[in-house]
């Protein structure tokens, strides 16, 4: 096992990494304990602190249209700003399965356009695999990127990019028919070969179930306990919301409480002088240290203003 530095509270430290998380990898734990762990990240440091705490996959949501560009909707989100996210990305994390999330409008143009944009995003992005929304009505898409040898992660249930046609952020299979509707999209996204399968917003019975009748992992949000794995967006997680945050996310962090502390401190060090220090500056070379006037006047101070 190879090993890498990272910066602990004692200063740095060499930690072992894990091999890599594979689809196959990810497939034989099915059923298996301990269940997958999931999150997203959107950037550098994001990444880089999501593969040191070891979690499996990493996903570049285009939850980060909200979380991070402040948009009420995830549908402003360009394929040209996740392929430059996952890019990031993936320069921070060797360990976890890093999957592009398929923003809106790059699968709604016909099969050649998602094959033609997935590939962009394994290719200028470096994705391991891709992830898009909807169930059977997209399955001859996954079918079509399975077969152009780029893995599929789906996604039922509650999807943010159909907000504005179910009027909402709505939780699906609450009935007997969305419930078997919800597991005959799962089945079929399965039969097109998806190595995964994310439910959100799904009553936990109804995810169980379609659990127990996937052979592929189930990712769940919002989903219960009996899912294969769980997901939730980085910035729920450790404390960095700024708008609603949903029902099914739990906040294991305030992370934005230690950054407004950091901030604060910084300008009150600048606006009572103590920062700078001596210590974050550079000397002179010698030949400057000799006739260089720090005290030099200053033509543009009204008379009578301090020095
Ligand atoms: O974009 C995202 O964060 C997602 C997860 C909620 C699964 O799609």
């Amino acid at each position: 096992m190879s090993s890498r530095p990272i910066q602990s509270s004692d200063g740095p430290v060499e930690v072992p990494v894990p091999a890599k998380v594979t689809v196959p990898k990810l497939l034989a734990r099915k059923g298996k304990q301990p269940p997958i762990t999931c999150i997203t990240a959107y950037d550098f440091p994001s990444a880089r602190l999501v593969d040191e705490a070891g979690f499996d996959v990493l996903l570049v949501g285009d939850s980060m249209a909200n979380v991070v560009l402040g948009h009420a909707s995830t549908l402003k989100i360009t394929l040209e700003q996740i392929i430059s996210a996952t890019r990031a990305v993936r320069r921070a994390a060797d360990r976890p399965l890093v999957v592009a999330d398929m923003p809106y409008g790059s699968f709604h143009l016909g099969v050649h356009d998602t094959v033609r944009n997935a590939i962009r995003l394994v290719r200028e992005g470096g994705a391991h695999a891709v992830k898009l929304e909807g169930g059977a009505s997209r399955a001859h898409l996954v079918a079509a990127l399975v077969e152009a040898d780029v893995p599929v992660m789906g996604h039922v249930g509650l999807l943010p990019q159909a907000v504005h046609v179910r009027g909402g952020f709505r939780v699906a299979g609450r009935t007997r028919e969305g419930a078997e509707r919800l597991l005959a999209d799962a089945l079929a996204l399965e039969e097109a070969g998806a190595f995964a399968v994310v439910l959100e917003g799904v009553p936990a019975p109804v995810a169980a179930g379609i659990t127990r009748r996937l052979r592929v992992p189930t990712i769940g949000i919002g989903a219960g306990p009996d899912c294969d794995g769980q997901i939730l967006v980085f910035h729920d997680v450790v404390g960095l919301n700024f708008g609603p945050v949903p029902r099914f996310a739990k906040r294991f962090g305030a992370v934005a409480d230690e950054m407004r502390r950091a901030l604060g401190a910084f300008r009150d060090e600048v606006r009572n002088g103590t920062f700078p220090g001596e210590e974050h500056g550079y000397s002179m070379g010698e030949s400057l240290a000799e006739g260089w006037e720090a005290e030099a006047p200053q033509p543009w101070a009204e008379p009578g203003d301090e020095a």
